[in-house]
């Protein structure tokens, strides 16, 4: 039996231990705080600060896993290349793990490799951001380098806001490198996420293109197959197949385009299942959680079917100001009622404003949104 150390244990982590556990794997799910999805549906859980080194290295030194499978960005990733070199797999590899938990490192690798992106600049202080975004021009797109969900981005119209934004990104960015990538804002048709499989004894493969929408950088719905043009998306193909042949290892990658008229250009990519992908357990044979855990455990993939076409879109705590509050759904009956439409409910223990806390499946948009309207949350009072 395999053991698995899951580090990060949201709604991506459980479904992604669901799957492991289907194969047989034994699944430790750690994360900061208790009950956390994963930990639901794990052989047994840790809480603890994955931030922190020497935790970190005490427990796998103590766990001893065949397979670290990180499902966050928040981790001391510096410590994970030398558990690799302990001879434990990190997935997909310690480098694909270090090189995209920043934007900027992973932005300059793929400029490094020939791969179109967005024009970019870094600053470390505002004064910098100023001279950035007068090179970059506007609109533009201020990021802070580590950040995820949209955290602390803004988009910029006029010089004017260029102070804000700085404000926005440090006080919302993760880490303690306080540098922001300042990108030109791509006026796209559409953006996709390639799900990309590497596997160890056969060639990369890809599952139908996921088209998404999002909202002030925060995945809102997603649906599959999203309709490109065949030569664009041979050309995301090889993009794709290049940027995580550089990174290495095994596993799936949500490596995520913006489409324009005339081209395809790279904007990032997650060494793991990606949130955009969660419709593939409604669309595929094999789900994106399915298909990581077989290429993480090198079991082979016959083929990738679609078995039908759909639609996700997330429900999230909205209109509450507190944090840390209980709640309850009400609803949930009258969704489910609607034609062929299936939920995700994570189970995170507490709701804050804007905190995901479900996923809503269907065929199309129309019955995806009709079933979210029928969905509420409610705060609980504990007496
Ligand atoms: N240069 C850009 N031009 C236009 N839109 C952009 C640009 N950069 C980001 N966006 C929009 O913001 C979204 C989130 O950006 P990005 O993927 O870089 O951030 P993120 O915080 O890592 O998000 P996530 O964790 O949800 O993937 C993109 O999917 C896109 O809709
Ligand atoms: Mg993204």
């Amino acid at each position: 039996m395999k053991k698995i150390l899951l580090l990060g244990s949201g709604e991506l982590g459980k479904e992604f231990t669901i799957s492991a556990k289907r194969l047989g794997c034994e699944v430790i799910a750690c994360d900061k705080y208790p009950y956390a999805p994963a930990m639901q549906v794990a052989d047994r859980s840790v809480v603890f600060d994955m931030l922190d080194a020497k935790k970190l290295t005490n427990l796998v030194d103590e766990e001893k896993p065949d397979f670290i499978v990180p499902e966050i960005e928040a981790i001391r990733t510096e410590e994970l290349l030398n558990i690799e070199k302990k001879g434990i797999t990190v997935v997909p590899s310690a480098r694909a793990v270090n090189l995209t938990m920043n934007r900027d490192a992973i932005r300059d690798r793929a400029i490094e490799l020939g791969i179109k992106t967005a024009q970019y600049k870094y600053a470390h202080n505002l004064d910098e951001l100023d001279k950035a975004i007068k090179t970059v021009g506007l609109p533009c797109i201020v990021k802070p380098v580590m950040s995820s969900s949209g955290k602390g981005q803004t988009l910029i119209k006029t010089q004017e806001q260029v102070p804000l934004a700085w404000e926005n990104a440090t006080k919302n960015m993760r880490g303690d490198r306080v540098k922001v990538i300042v990108e030109e804002f791509i006026n796209f048709i559409s953006e996709i996420t390639l799900l990309t499989i590497r596997q160890s004894n056969s060639s990369t493969i890809f599952c139908p293109p996921i088209g998404h929408q999002q909202e002030q950088g925060d995945y809102i719905e997603s649906w599959q197959p999203e309709n490109i043009n065949q030569n664009l998306l041979s050309k995301a193909k090889d993009i794709a197949e290049k940027i995580t042949k550089d990174l290495g290892g095994n596993g799936l990658f949500g490596v995520e385009f913006f489409i324009t008229t005339e081209d395809i250009i790279f904007s990032e990519l997650s060494p793991r299942p990606h949130d955009t992908g969660m419709v593939t357990m409604y669309t595929q044979n094999l789900s994106e959680f399915d298909l990581h855990a077989r290429a993480i455990l090198s079991y082979p993939i016959n083929n990738i079917l679609m078995l039908r076409e759909g639609y996700s879109t997330v429900i999230k705590a909205n209109g509450f100001e507190d944090k840390n509050f209980d709640y309850k759904f009400s609803g949930i009956e009258k969704a489910l009622e609607l034609d062929d439409v299936d939920i995700r409910l994570f189970g995170k223990p507490k709701a804050w404003n804007n905190r995901r806390l479900g996923v809503i499946l269907s065929k199309n948009r129309e019955i995806g949104q009709k079933a979210k309207s029928l969905i509420f949350i409610n705060k609980k009072n504990n007496y």
